[in-house]
């Protein structure tokens, strides 16, 4: 959309079940303050709500959990939420919460309208029911395993491991997380979303209209849900934990929290009006207003289809992009909280930004290595070691070491005032420098504006990096030793001087601009030793080389960011991997962890020794294997099986890398029926165990044997 006259920016809303990891920070929260700040910074008419998403299942479970009531779950976790986010400068206009009336009456009233237009469909069908609790299990109080990764673990709702949304038929050997039970099947009636009626719609506005601007994972997932075929969606349950469905004769039934939660932006905008004295309509009806909603790839489904044929339905407008990220992994395996493998916001809050030697910068630096590494196209991996190289090797090394050269010598050199500027003395790298200014401003510039935020920043450490060069070239330092007979540099070595200290300044004033949407708090200390006020952060002044007055006495630098020492890498490591230790052990003595329903053994129907007997299983070495292209969790493996080697393309690229398995010996079934995977034909199947952790180990023999030898 070219030119909007307002934004709207959401962030996915959060369960209020627990604490949320810095992998949450990196996909929907951090991006998103980015762009915010980006559109501030240019006087835009911009709002930035989210809220804690207060219903569903997920909130009755942990409420189970906890021994507590669905309503003490919300208080207490809204709260740490809420507190998290504002702690790591995620600078929403408003974070409201679901539970709110004013959230209540919006999405009855929302449902109301579709029910009346004929929108809705009303169907009596067969839900699992779990006889021994007495209750119907929906979503998340139903688990199996996932039909895509084979997680056993899956959601009637979810599967947290692939991120695919599910529905309770798809699970396979589904069974109860209150009794642990196998559940039964039960008539019950709901309301539906018809989503096969809207596809014609959904296939044009996503595949065509947006083919050039969303990125390729959302339209990736979209498209193969457009590709199965939509099904009409139940947005009711029967739960006692909710929004009450506005029908009469609809007791005991609520919203389902997926409808409910993104209307849930909607209520968020109300309430910031009211409290602001705006007008929330325009926001949600005027064309000119771009709506962009940040979210993780788990949540993409309901962002691209379902809550764009709700909006649509209602009049509303619909979003004009939807930047969803990959996930984000944590030394070398999933970041999940029920595991114990993750880092709390609230952890690291603890650890750094309110530790003695922590405060804003430690936030900055958190901010800058979750942006660096971004899953903006792929899963990436945040590591300890990894976080330390970043902040010591590019904030503190490039940018932090930069300005405070600059200042130092500025003070050292020039009296602690911005230096006048020679213009007959200007050389070609003076030259090359202030162009490199403006060339910056337009890329990042270009690269917030499509979402690309790792690469905006990386633009901006760059523009350091060639101050720091071109500082080393100009040497101001050495030149200063060209003295007069009083000691003092000669007049010509002063004006060199004075220009090499000139344009460092002027750059510095650039690079808290551009640094600003990223790092707001260093940003902001820099605006405070160049003695300017905030405005001077607006995005128009980003490339003007004249931003500090000649003459202007600037004040003494301040230490941007700090170094992370070894002693706090090792620290962390040895905390993740205790704690990890601690819910293992904790889940094995059948207490449960949080956010984590009841491990099941799930055993499959019984089958004839003759079924078995078909199976054709031998034990093969992999002889080569690579990583398949644009399939992140694909390997290409070449099995030698004795009689013949085959290609077989397994899932089990996140789980090993192709160099530590060539030579493994594996159990393959081998007269399964040939499937095309990224147009690759797969000819058998390797046999995985998944471990305690979900991680997969191979099923080979004991000791090498023969390849081609029978498994039995
Ligand atoms: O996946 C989640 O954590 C959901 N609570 C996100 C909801 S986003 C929106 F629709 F509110
Ligand atoms: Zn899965």
């Amino acid at each position: 959309m070219t030119d909007p006259k307002r934004y709207l920016i959401t962030s996915a809303l959060p369960y209020a079940n627990g604490p949320k990891h810095i992998g949450h920070l990196a996909g929907a929260y951090l991006p998103a303050d980015t762009y915010v700040r980006y559109l501030r910074a240019q006087q835009k008419d911009v709002v930035y709500v989210c809220g804690s998403d207060e219903h569903g299942a997920a909130i009755t479970i942990q409420a189970m959990k906890e021994k507590t009531t669905p309503r003490e779950i919300v208080d207490k976790y809204h709260e740490m939420l809420k507190n998290n986010m504002a702690d790591l400068g995620i600078s929403f206009d408003i974070y409201h919460r679901t539970s709110a009336p004013i959230h209540h009456e919006t999405a009855q009233e929302f449902f109301t309208v579709l029910n009346d237009k004929g929108d809705l469909q009303i169907k009596e069908t067969e839900q699992y029911f779990d006889e021994e609790a007495n209750t119907f299990l929906a979503d998340r109080y139903i688990v199996g395993t996932c039909p895509v990764c084979a997680n056993p673990n899956a959601y009637g709702d979810q599967c947290e491991r692939c991120g695919t949304s599910l529905s309770p038929e798809q699970l396979i050997n589904p069974h109860s997380t209150l009794s642990g039970k196998p559940p039964i099947k039960k008539s019950t009636t709901h309301w539906y979303l018809p989503l096969d009626k809207h596809e014609d719609f959904l296939r044009k506005w996503i595949l065509e209209d947006h083919k050039a601007d969303w990125k390729p994972n959302v339209l990736g997932q979209c498209k193969s849900w457009l590709d199965m075929g939509l099904q009409p969606r139940a947005v009711t349950r029967d739960l006692d934990w909710g929004i009450a469905v506005p029908v009469e004769g609809a007791e005991g039934k609520v919203l389902y929290v997926w409808f409910d939660a993104p209307i849930g932006y909607i209520s968020a905008t109300k309430q910031w009006a009211l409290d602001n004295g705006k007008d929330w309509k325009s926001y949600w009806y005027d064309k000119n207003t771009k709506l962009v909603h940040f979210i993780g790839k788990d949540n993409i489904v309901f962002h691209s289809i379902i809550f764009p044929v709700m909006l649509k339905l209602h009049g509303n407008i619909l979003p004009d992009n939807v930047p969803s990220n990959e996930f984000m992994n944590l030394e070398g395996d999933k970041m999940s909280t029920s595991r114990g493998w993750s880092i709390e916001m609230d952890d690291y809050i603890n650890d750094f930004v309110k530790a003695e030697n922590g405060g804003d910068q430690m936030v900055d630096a958190l901010r800058y290595y979750l942006t660096a590494i971004a899953p903006e196209t792929k899963d990436s991996e945040f590591t300890w070691k990894g976080f330390q190289e970043a902040v010591n090797g590019e904030l503190v090394a490039v940018f932090g070491n930069f300005v405070n050269r600059a200042f130092v010598l500025m003070h050292k050199l020039c009296g602690g005032k911005v230096p006048p500027f020679h213009n007959d003395i200007v050389d070609e790298k003076d030259r090359q420098l202030l162009s490199d200014i403006g060339s910056a401003k337009e890329n990042v510039q270009q690269l917030i504006e499509s979402y690309k935020f790792r690469d905006a920043l990386y633009e901006v450490i760059d523009l350091a990096r060639k101050g720091n060069r071109y500082m080393q070239e100009k040497e101001p330092w050495i030149v200063a030793k060209r003295v007069d007979e009083t000691g003092q540099p000669t007049a010509e070595a002063q004006q060199v001087i004075d220009n090499c200290l000139h344009i460092c300044l002027q750059l510095t004033a650039n690079l808290a601009i551009f640094i600003n949407p990223f790092l707001p708090f260093a940003a902001k200390k820099m605006t405070y030793m160049m003695k300017v006020v905030d405005k001077m952060l607006d995005w128009e002044n980003g490339g003007k080389t004249k931003l500090l007055s000649v003459g202007y006495s600037l004040r003494a630098p301040e230490l941007l960011f700090r170094k992370i020492e070894d002693a706090e890498v090792l620290a962390q490591v040895e905390k993740l991997k205790i704690k990890s230790k601690k819910i293992k052990e904790m889940t094995t003595a059948n207490e449960q962890p949080t956010s984590e329903p009841v491990k099941e053994v799930a055993i499959k129907e019984i089958i004839q020794f003759d079924d078995f007997a078909k199976v054709d299983l031998k034990v093969g070495t992999i002889v080569s294997a690579e990583k398949v292209e644009k399939a992140d969790k694909l390997l290409k493996l070449e099995v030698d099986l004795g009689f013949e080697t085959r290609t077989i393309v397994s899932g089990i690229a996140l789980h090993f890398s192709p160099e530590a398995i060539v030579g493994k010996q594996v159990t393959v079934v081998t007269n399964l029926a040939p499937r095309k995977m990224r147009g690759i034909e797969s000819n058998g199947m390797i046999l995985m165990a998944e471990d305690a952790d979900g991680k997969l180990q191979f099923v080979n023999p004991d000791v090498v044997v023969v390849n081609g030898s029978g498994v039995s």
